[in-house]
């Protein structure tokens, strides 16, 4: 009888997704690997995340073909190549207290015979399937956010197409800057973790960085941006991290809308900083805010190399009954650690390490 194993995708999409999808099940039905581990396998894919789980009816064909896709070699052979999730994903919490869906999971687990689940997310859905492991099911994760602030890895997918699609995007703005001897402050995602802004800025020359993890002083960017008046080079780019603070104020949301995971949605600061610059220093000052294209496009090399190799590294996880861990990269390494150990905090930026809090960019010393 085979082993039936179930991957979802939950969290925010990104490049790179798709790749692990495959990979777990190139791997899992591998013929050459079943001959040699006498171990059978199917694999289903789960759509929309934990939704999925939680809206299927195992006795209904019809609602089966709309929560589950059944997954072969033949199906995924292309996938690695592209973005986003072919499974669709979902912000969909079983264990929201409003709603309790969990006991529902539990059950569409058991009637659908699903043996064990590869979960896909960051410390949301990856939150989910350590519970589920502690009430009996048997999970494996995979690192994914493009935020890079999950700990116990070096790396999770999405962060490096992410930090290509900032610095992309900046090379493009420099042309338009150049020519209105303009300041332009570009927003980017991550949340809490200043990741992406820090690396996305570093990698793309940027003047100013600022970060979540360093609050900002609007005086002393106005400071840092007269010091280059005179300078031949006239304009100036400003990246700021969509959950960056001052020293006096509170983080900026979209909306007051809070996702099933108590997320609020961030954004807005950069035009606020914009507004100020001009205010304060005259100079012409405009905003982008990158928002999405972050997540979109096709999977950078290092996230199908990765997704390739997280994906082949759950199945062995699965073959050696290593179940309640997330398959993690160290110092260059294929590992895992226990998800109850990456859930509880986040991997933030080191200010001390990474950050000059003085020109509020990237460390200028570094051994
Ligand atoms: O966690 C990934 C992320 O892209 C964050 O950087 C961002 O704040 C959030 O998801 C956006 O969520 P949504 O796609 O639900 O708007």
């Amino acid at each position: 009888m085979a082993m039936k194993i179930a991957v979802l995708t939950g969290g925010g999409d990104c490049p790179g997704l798709n790749g692990a999808i495959k990979w777990v099940t190139k791997t899992a039905l591998d013929p050459y690997l079943e001959a040699k581990r006498s171990v059978k396998f199917d694999v289903i894919g789960i759509k929309d995340g934990w939704k999925g789980l939680v809206e299927v009816d195992p006795d209904s064909p019809a609602s089966l073909a709309r929560h589950t896709l059944k997954l072969d070699e033949e199906i995924v052979r292309a996938w690695d190549r592209y973005g986003g999730t072919n499974l669709g994903t979902s912000r969909t919490n079983p264990f929201n207290p409003k709603k309790n869906q969990s006991a529902k999971v539990m059950e569409n687990i058991t009637r659908l015979g699903i043996d064990v689940i590869v979960a896909i997310g960051g410390e949301d859905t990856l939150g989910v399937a350590s519970r589920l492991y502690r009430q009996g099911v048997k999970t494996v994760g995979i690192p994914k956010t493009i935020d890079g602030d999950l700990v116990g890895t070096d790396y999770s997918l999405g962060f490096d197409s992410a930090v290509n699609v900032i610095m992309e995007e900046i090379d493009r703005l420099r042309t338009t800057a150049g020519s209105h001897n303009r300041i332009f402050v570009v927003e980017t995602m991550g949340r809490h973790a200043g990741w992406l802004a820090l690396q996305g800025g570093e990698c793309s020359g940027a003047y100013i960085i600022l970060i979540p993890e360093h609050p900002f002083d609007m005086d002393r960017v106005c400071s840092l941006l007269l010091e280059r008046r005179g300078r031949e080079v006239q304009y100036s780019i400003i990246v700021v991290s969509e959950g960056a603070t001052m020293t006096v104020h509170q983080e900026f949301c979209r909306d007051n809308k809070v996702d099933e995971f108590g997320h609020r949605s961030l954004g807005g600061i950069a035009a606020y900083i914009a507004q100020e610059i001009e205010a304060k220093t005259g100079q012409e000052t405009r905003y982008v805010t990158l928002s999405h294209l972050q997540r979109g496009g096709s999977p950078s090399a290092r996230d199908r190399l990765m997704a390739r190799w997280f994906g082949i590294a759950a199945v062995d996880m699965i073959v050696n009954e290593d179940f309640g861990r997330m398959v993690s990269t160290r110092q260059g390494e294929i590992t895992s650690v226990p998800m109850k150990e990456v859930l509880d905090r986040l991997n933030l930026v080191d200010v001390r390490k990474y950050y000059d809090v003085e020109r509020y960019n990237g460390k200028r010393s570094i051994l």
